[in-house]
């Protein structure tokens, strides 16, 4: 798949300062509804899954998997000024600069983790943030592990992803790489829908 590369983290940067402020006030959901859906998905002892915030930006994931009981997370993004609002939510355990350029990109070893979870990370604003990453996340996530995706229902019909990012999936499905456990929409925010994507991989 051809897609332009550029580096996005200085769009990024800018918006950090007021990000958490505007989710607050457009109703933002993603983060909450990730982390229920996660509480939902993953069995066995929450304290001990070790979970990765792939594009996690400010935080505002993080905050609400330590609600749901999570403790171990780290926090990946390419935005610096991003993170600096994340570090000081003092919930993530290892908080990483990286810019995922596709599979392979990150300084991570694969397998790492039970769930990996992408939470509006598919945007049209920041073209650079391409649908083969998902291959970046299902290599980072342990077999067995959840991948979990939100992105806006609106995103995923865009230009960008419309013929993409659903026939990617259900290629993944079909070859085996993993089994969808959840497809659900809800309100993104308000007047916004959003889908949730859940799966576990093989
Ligand atoms: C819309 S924000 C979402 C942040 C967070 N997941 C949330 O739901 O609040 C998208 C995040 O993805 C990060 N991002 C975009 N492109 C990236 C890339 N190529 N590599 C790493 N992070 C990227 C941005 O810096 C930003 O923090």
């Amino acid at each position: 798949m051809d897609v332009n590369k550029e580096d996005d983290s200085p769009y990024y940067d800018g918006w950090a300062n007021i990000y958490d402020k505007e989710s607050k006030a457009k109703g933002y959901q993603g983060p909450n509804v990730a982390a229920r859906a996660l509480g939902r998905m993953l069995s066995g002892n929450r304290k001990e899954k070790v979970i990765l915030d792939f594009g996690g930006g400010t935080g505002l994931v993080g905050e609400e998997l330590k609600k749901e009981g999570f403790e171990k997370m780290d926090i990946l993004d390419s935005s610096d000024k991003m993170l600096e609002f994340a570090r000081q939510r003092r919930v993530y355990q290892n908080v990483i600069t990286a810019e995922v350029k596709g599979h392979n990109s990150t300084p991570l070893a694969g397998d790492s983790y039970d769930a990996v979870l992408g939470v509006a990370v598919f945007c049209t604003v920041g073209p650079s943030f391409a649908c083969f990453d998902i291959k970046e996340m299902i290599r980072l996530t342990k077999p067995g592990g959840i991948l979990l995706v939100i992105l806006r229902t609106e995103t995923l019909y865009s230009h960008l992803f419309r013929d993409k990012l659903l026939p990617l999936f259900e290629h993944l499905q079909s070859e085996g790489t993993w089994k969808q456990l959840e497809r659900s929409q809800f309100k993104y925010m308000y007047g916004v829908e959003g889908q949730l994507f859940v799966y576990q991989i093989l």
